[in-house]
């Protein structure tokens, strides 16, 4: 159920449930993976390290029940990440993605999401020099550029950031993803998918159509 160890020979498409209908989540979360999708991604908000507040490890552990095969994506805009480290794992997460604005020890942190048995991201805000992540990228399966300040969906896409995607690309190995995160949309997966990001994630652009399917074949490129 690895998405790490065959490289997709086309961009893998994740929907970030953030905007999903929550009143019916288990029914969005199975329509758009018989829709295409190939992952799911959950946003973390702590109400701290980003100005609002989404989901625990509670809900990942039902989505883990209603979808026993789905690999699920976690990314974490918290303070403290580490300490979530276990109760994701436990909730049945299989990514889990941590900011290097939060200022942990990177390579601890990869190497706890690893002792637990998940795949480990590392993600980087718009603001931060791409320099910042560069030491740590080998220690990570998943590279995160953030391409809006992290909080919302439904945000306007970044273009700037293009340049981390192309300057980390170079630095990954086959088995390593670069994901693109913020504002994904028809029209800009385009320039994410030439600068070389391998997993796109889309929230408005996919539960804010009535076509999850043909969304979902749109932002792969194809
Ligand atoms: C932003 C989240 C994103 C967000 C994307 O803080 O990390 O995953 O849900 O939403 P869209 O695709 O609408 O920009
Ligand atoms: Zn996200």
């Amino acid at each position: 159920m690895s998405l790490i160890t065959s490289p997709p020979t086309l961009p893998l498409v994740a929907p970030s449930i953030l905007s999903a209908d929550f009143s019916r989540l288990g029914d969005e979360c199975t329509s758009v993976i018989e829709c295409g999708a190939d992952l799911l991604h959950l946003d973390v908000m702590d109400g701290h390290f980003v100005p609002n507040l989404t989901m625990g490890p509670a809900l990942c552990k039902s989505l883990r029940s209603t979808l026993p095969d789905v690999y699920l994506d976690v990314h974490l805009m918290v303070n403290s990440p580490m300490m979530y480290i276990e109760p994701f794992a436990g909730a049945g997460a299989n990514m889990f993605t941590a900011h290097i604005e939060a200022n942990v020890d990177p390579l601890e942190l990869a190497d706890a999401i690893h002792a637990a048995g998940m795949d480990a991201g590392l993600a980087i805000n718009p603001p931060t020099e791409v320099e910042s992540i560069l030491p740590y990228i080998e220690a990570f399966d998943l590279i995160l550029v953030m391409s809006v300040n992290p909080g919302f969906s439904g945000q306007a896409f970044i273009p700037e950031v293009l340049e981390k995607v192309v300057t980390v690309r170079k630095q990954l190995r086959p088995n390593q993803r670069l994901q693109m995160d913020g504002g994904v949309g028809l029209t800009t997966c385009v320039a994410c998918r030439d600068a070389g990001c391998d997993v796109l994630v889309a929230a408005s652009a996919i539960f804010g159509t009535t076509d999850y399917e043909s969304s979902i074949a749109a932002l792969r490129g194809i």
